[in-house]
Formats: structure tokens, C-alpha cells, sequence
């Protein structure tokens, strides 16, 4: 039998191992590793080994010309009260108009907080328990009755977890959202290699496969054809938000409104580090441009520099994974071309493996790279890009960890504080702490209010007031 193509590709790229132990598998295993390596662009590998992995590649990151980005202050901080005014109004209309839909990346694996399954799945709130995914999916639901146009929904999986979640939603009735305007899609996948550049195997029929990262997302919205359902339905705006925050604003007015106004292609928020060593990428400029620089990366002395004019922190705006997406400039950035893509970056890692005699290696040290791309390096490709501060306790208080941290506890307590700042502002009596955290569980269905407008209304309206006791669920 005449050999496929597609090994002939492998050999000539020096990646013929790959198959050494075809002739030992099942025909149907065959198919499936013959489809898994087509998803791997050879070129690609080739040049990432060069670039990346090749004695004397340059790996550090430059630092020439860092400097904090410039940012738009909150109102209260001494922000433009008018232009944030402006910038609301401008994305209610946007709303209206129906050209806004939400994007949740929700292919990573949770391995920090343990749990097994999608972390969507995950429940979070503090009386329902209510999981991630319906608490977005309630905040989506609310936003779009709100501004009379239902929203679509894009979230992206991984091959791992996308039955998984599809399964989910079914099972829960979408939560009440219409399963037309809910889309799901996979991200790609990049094989691990060796520190050699060669794709290491998992076993003698399957390949080393990872998710590409969350950057992955923007070539996926092409790929899987969500561009152009956004197209077709007049939607030119994309909302981007983690899985692991329930606290973001994902459908946030002023923030929609920052980057119609300023005709940006690419927005995000900004947070005021709570401390020097938070583990939250940098805004930042270099050559003129806008860039996050992972926390990982920048070195010490600068996510410990204290301004010498303003005192505090100099590299003070904290990335929070919420960015604000023209849908023109995804399909850009997913096309690629001359100089227009987002960089991989370089993970090691003890990859377990099988060796040239096909004996299964479990490495104790990092045998082989990972390559992951992230979202937020799109934003030196962007026009206009512009960042506006966030107050933390409106859209940031993820669940990472197990315990610590950003972690459940730290989550439901930031939660409760929220809802608890809410009913204050409305005129109800609620006895907290000194840090704002009631000594009960209440608990806000995003229905009834999903942020401080919305709520502010329906508390206005409901009537007679309930008790603020232990256990009060507001709910429509
Ligand atoms: C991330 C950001 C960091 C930011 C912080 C805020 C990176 C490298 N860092 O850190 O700058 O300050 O969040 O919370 O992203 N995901 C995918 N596919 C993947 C990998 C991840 O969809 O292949 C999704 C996850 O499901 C999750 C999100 O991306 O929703 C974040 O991934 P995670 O790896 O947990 O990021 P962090 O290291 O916590």
C-alpha cells in the first residue's frame, strides 16, 4: 500500500518517528493518529523550533523602553467624569443595536483548583451554588432583556472538556438562554515536542497534544465559522472574559463604550495591583505600543518599583483577562501574515511519554516544551487600544486554587460583599465587617440584578422590601 502523503510530509520534515509504530495499530487507530498529526502545521513546529528552542535563541524578553501604559481613571480616582458618561451611553446604544455578543475561553483544565471536570461546571455562588457557567449565562440573559436584543454567547473549549460542557448546558436547559445563540467551539491543539524540536509521542498511537492557549482563541473564532455567523448577524463587537471570574461585568456599557468611541480594535481593563508580586500580567507600552507583560516575566525590581513622583507602585495596572474585541481585527490577527501574528510562548514541562523502543517514559524533570499562545498579546497589533481601570470588587475575584488565594472562599466572600455593597447603596441595613463581609449568606440572582444599574432598579421597584436575614435570595 502506497505510503500516505501526510507521513511522506512528517518524514521529509524530520518528524517521521512519529510513525514508527503505525504498522502495530489498529486500522482505526491509524485513522486516529493520521488525523491528529494533520492538525499540526509542520512549518510551524519547524519554525518555533528554530526560534525558540535552537541553542542560542533569544528567549528573554526585551525590555527596551518598558514603561507603565497610560490608562483611563475611574471617575472617582479623578477620571473624566464626562468622557466615562459619554462611554456608557455610547455602549448602551451599541447594546441596543444588537452588535455586541459575550465570548467566554473556557478550554483551560483547572489543574491548579483540582477539580475534575469542565470549571465551568464548578458551583460558586453562595446559597444556590449556582455554577459558573449559569452564573455568566443568567448575567447574559439579564443584560439582553435589558437592552431589548437577546446576546449571542461564544464559548471555547477544548477537545478535552467539549462534550463535557455541551452535555452540561444541555442537561440545564441552556439556562434559559436560547440554544440558537449559544455557540460552542473548540481551540486548536500544538503537539509537545522534545528540547530537540521533535513531537513527542503518548503512546505508540497518540500524540503529545496540548490546547494552544487562550491566544488560540482568536484563530479558533475563525476556524469554527463564529466570525462569520458574528457577520451575518451585525455583531462587530466581542466581549472577552475567563471562565474562572463570576464577579466580571462581562456586558459592561462604559467599558463597550471606551472602545466604540475611541474606535479601538482592542480594549481591556485594568485593575491597581493589590500587591507588588500579584500574579496578574503588566499593562505596559514598548516602542510606542501597548503590551502585557506576564508576571513571570517582568523582572522583580520592576513589579516592586515605586514611582518617584507619584509614590506607589510604578508598574500598577494589573491585566484581569477582560478585553474588548473588533471582530474585524480577530479575523486579522486569525489569518495571520506579514509580521501579524500572536507569539508562541515556551512552557517546559515533564511531559510522560514513550521512548524509540516504545517503553513508556515518566520524566521527574522537564523533558519537553509546550507551546501556548495568549489573547493579550494581540493588543501591540491593535489600533487605538485603549485600557480603562476597573474598581476590583465590581469585575475580579477568580477561582484558581483550591484553597488561599483566589479560591472558592475568597470568591463566595467577594461575592457576598458585592451584593452586600448593593443593598447598602439602596437604602437597606446590612450589618458587615470591616473589610464589608456580612456575617450571613445572601445571595443576588444575576436575574434580579447582574450589576450595580441593574440591581439599583430592581431594588427600586420591589416592593415591600424583604428582610435582609440569613438565607435571603433575591430572585425575579
Ligand atoms: C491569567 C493571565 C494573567 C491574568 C490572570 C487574571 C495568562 C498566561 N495569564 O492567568 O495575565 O492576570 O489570568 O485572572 O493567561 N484557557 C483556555 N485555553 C487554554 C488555556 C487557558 O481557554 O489553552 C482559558 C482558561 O479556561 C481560563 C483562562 O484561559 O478561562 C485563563 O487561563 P489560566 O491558565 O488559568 O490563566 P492564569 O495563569 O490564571
Amino acid at each position: 500500500m502506497a505510503k500516505p502523503p501526510l507521513i511522506e510530509a512528517f518524514e521529509r520534515a524530520g518528524q517521521g518517528h512519529v510513525f514508527a509504530f503505525f504498522e502495530q495499530l489498529t486500522p482505526a487507530d491509524q485513522q486516529q493518529l493520521l488525523s491528529d498529526a494533520a492538525e499540526i502545521d509542520l512549518g510551524e513546529i519547524a519554525h518555533l523550533t528554530q526560534t525558540l528552542l535552537a541553542k542560542g535563541a533569544v528567549t528573554g524578553l526585551n525590555l527596551d523602553g518598558l514603561a507603565p501604559a497610560p490608562y483611563e481613571l475611574r471617575p472617582e480616582k479623578g477620571g473624566d467624569v464626562k468622557a466615562w458618561g459619554a462611554a456608557k451611553t455610547a455602549g448602551e446604544v451599541a447594546l441596543r443595536a444588537g452588535r455586541v455578543a459575550a465570548f467566554t475561553v473556557a478550554g483551560g483544565q483547572g489543574t491548579r483548583l483540582g477539580y475534575d471536570g469542565p470549571k465551568g461546571t464548578f458551583p460558586v455562588t453562595p446559597i444556590k451554588q449556582k455554577t459558573l457557567f449559569q452564573v455568566f449565562a443568567e448575567k447574559i440573559r439579564a443584560a439582553g432583556a435589558r437592552y431589548g436584543k437577546p446576546l449571542h454567547w461564544f464559548i471555547m473549549t477544548s477537545n478535552a472538556n467539549h462534550a463535557a460542557t455541551e452535555a452540561f448546558f444541555i442537561e440545564h436547559a441552556f439556562f434559559g438562554l436560547e440554544k440558537a445563540r449559544v455557540h460552542f467551539f473548540r481551540q486548536g491543539r500544538m503537539p509537545a515536542v522534545d528540547l530537540d524540536g521533535k513531537i513527542l509521542l503518548e503512546t505508540k498511537g497518540t500524540l503529545a497534544m496540548s490546547p494552544d492557549g487562550h491566544g488560540g482563541s482568536l484563530r479558533a473564532l475563525d476556524r469554527s465559522g463564529a466570525l462569520d455567523l458574528m457577520d451575518k448577524e451585525g455583531i462587530d463587537i466581542l466581549s472577552y472574559f475567563q471562565v474562572d471570574n463570576p464577579l466580571v461585568r462581562g456586558i459592561d456599557p462604559a467599558f463597550i463604550g471606551w472602545h466604540v468611541l475611541r474606535g479601538s480594535e482592542m480594549s481591556s481593563k485594568m485593575v491597581a495591583k493589590a500587591y507588588a508580586g500579584e500574579k496578574v500580567g503588566h499593562f505596559c507600552t514598548q516602542n510606542g505600543q501597548a503590551v502585557v507583560i506576564e508576571y513571570s516575566d517582568l523582572p522583580k525590581s520592576y513589579q516592586e518599583e515605586i514611582d518617584p513622583v507619584m509614590g506607589g507602585l510604578r508598574y500598577l495596572a494589573g491585566s484581569i483577562a477582560i478585553h474588548v474585541f473588533d471582530t474585524k481585527f480577530i479575523r486579522r490577527m486569525a489569518k495571520g501574515g506579514a509580521g501579524v501574528a500572536l507569539p508562541f510562548h515556551r512552557a517546559d514541562k515533564k511531559i510522560p511519554t514513550i521512548d524509540a523502543a516504545g517503553n513508556v517514559v515518566k520524566p521527574d524533570k522537564p523533558n519537553g516544551v509546550k507551546f501556548e499562545m495568549f489573547v493579550f498579546d494581540a493588543l501591540p497589533f491593535a489600533k487605538n487600544p485603549v485600557i480603562i481601570e476597573t474598581r476590583r470588587e465590581d469585575d475580579f475575584s477568580p477561582v484558581k486554587n483550591a484553597e488561599g488565594l483566589d479560591s472558592p472562599v475568597t470568591c463566595r466572600d467577594d461575592q457576598l460583599r458585592q451584593f452586600t455593597r448593593w443593598l447598602k447603596a439602596g437604602g437597606a441595613v446590612v450589618p458587615t465587617d470591616a473589610t464589608g463581609l456580612p456575617p450571613f449568606a445572601v445571595e443576588v440572582s444575576p436575574l434580579f440584578g447582574y450589576d450595580e444599574d441593574s440591581f439599583a432598579d430592581a431594588w427600586k421597584r420591589l416592593s415591600p422590601k424583604p428582610e435582609i436575614k440569613a438565607g435571603l435570595y433575591l430572585a425575579v
